[in-house]
């Protein structure tokens, strides 16, 4: 089973080489599920057919689904749906209505996120490719189960012991709806059980894999860098660069003059994403829209024979490690590409939190390292390094910066 995601800058072609790729693994006879997280459903539009909430056979094995958020809602979630609407209306806000509640931030992300999973998990096929939202989306999407998982374990113990104690004060003054009830939390608690499986699967590099699409520009290119460092942070494999819309050379001086800015460019991507696998897509005469061009497109990707597998698993070595240094622990982190001023960690009880730039990432200690000191850190350059130290005394809550 693998997964493929694609992700990149809006517009640089991210469902034209998913839909390729997914066209080619299914001419292998690799039965192929083709899906999209992105709300503007254009997967129909590349594919040039007509698509539904239902997985559909378009071309003998590669089916393709577009993601109906509103179509996800269990019974489970109808529960959490009812205490937002009720917390909601307490706040004086109209009861609000199920449509509405699919509104709410980060809820259709964990929908498709439960979607994938689903989908993963049927088993009927060997391999999804996933056609993302542009960049900043997908990051949040990505951070989303690990974020809400960890809001999900620490705060709602604390809540729900919380609420026991409240609840009869709130009936007493005619407000006792306004706690939630045991059946919330049990949802919630599914919830966390769902999204830590969610993250089990995508954060598994012997299944899931990103790919970064770009355009040989300058600003595209820089948020690339910084879509790199953000998918290491959160512990995902990136296993291809994509540079797509490549200018073929020309003899008038407009066409040279954007070839040489462009080779410029690529020479950049290279250096920036050495060792990784890099395709250069270039720019077509016209829209690769239907199954034959979208075919021609992954031969200029992948071959022409279809020998290779266009989805391999690359080993990518454990991201997050723990490492045993004498009587001390380093715990250690590559952040590639980062800003070393950009890189900040700080020990907040048993947690560490890391961010860099505008990404963060709350990491649970093992318990090994709860009882230890942070004695140091340093950031190298493509390593964020955290020495811990065993405390004689057992563990402390300290924050360390
Ligand atoms: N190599 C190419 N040559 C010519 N046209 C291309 C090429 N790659 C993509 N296109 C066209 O560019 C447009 C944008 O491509 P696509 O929809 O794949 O980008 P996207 O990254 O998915 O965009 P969005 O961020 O809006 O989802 C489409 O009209 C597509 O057909
Ligand atoms: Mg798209």
């Amino acid at each position: 089973m693998r997964i493929v995601l694609f992700t990149g800058k809006g517009g640089v072609g991210k469902t034209t080489t998913a839909s390729a790729t997914a066209l080619r693994l299914a001419d292998r006879g690799v039965k192929t599920l083709l899906l999209s997280t992105d709300a503007a459903h254009s997967l129909a539009d590349a594919l040039d057919v007509p698509l539904t909430g239902e997985p559909a056979e378009i071309t003998p094995g590669l089916w393709a689904v577009q993601l109906d958020a509103q179509r996800r809602f269990e019974d489970a979630w109808q529960q959490v749906q009812g205490y937002f609407a009720e917390l909601l209306s307490h706040g004086g806000v109209d009861p609000i209505t199920a449509d509405e509640l699919t509104l709410l931030p980060g809820l259709e992300e964990v929908l498709a996120l439960l979607a994938v999973r689903d989908l993963a998990r049927t088993g009927d096929w060997d391999t999804l490719v996933v056609d993302c939202a542009p960049t900043a989306e997908t990051l949040r999407l990505l951070a989303l189960p690990e974020a809400l998982g960890w809001y999900l374990q620490k705060v709602f113990p604390a809540q729900r012991r919380l609420a026991r104690g409240i609840r009869p004060i709130a009936a007493l003054l005619g407000r006792g709806d306004a706690v939630p009830a045991d059946p919330v939390f049990a949802a919630l608690a599914r919830l966390a059980d769902e999204l830590a499986d969610v993250r089990g699967l995508l954060a598994d590099p012997a299944t899931t894999s990103v790919r970064l699409v770009l355009t040989p520009e300058a600003v595209v290119i820089a948020e690339a860098r910084r879509t790199f460092t953000a998918l290491a942070l959160y512990g995902y494999a990136v296993d291809m660069v994509i540079a797509n819309r490549v200018f073929p050379a020309g003899e008038d001086a407009w066409r040279q003059a954007w070839a040489d800015a462009q080779r410029r460019q690529l020479a950049a991507v290279r250096d920036s994403f050495a060792g990784i696998a890099m395709r250069e897509l270039g720019y077509r005469t016209g829209e690769p829209v239907g199954a034959q061009a979208l075919r021609a497109v992954a031969d200029e990707l992948y071959g022409e024979l279809p020998g290779a597998d266009p989805v391999p698993v690359v080993a990518t070595a454990q991201l997050l490690r723990v490492d045993a240094d004498g009587a001390d622990f380093v715990l250690s982190l590559p952040l590639p590409l980062a800003e070393p001023g950009a890189v900040e960690a700080a020990r907040v009880g048993d947690d560490v939190v890391v961010t860099v730039g505008g990404a963060r990432r709350v990491i649970t200690l093992p318990n090994a390292l709860r009882r230890c000191s942070v004695v140091g850190g340093e950031f190298d350059g493509t390593r964020l390094q955290v020495r811990f130290r065993p405390d004689p005394e057992g563990g402390t809550a300290q924050r360390d910066e």
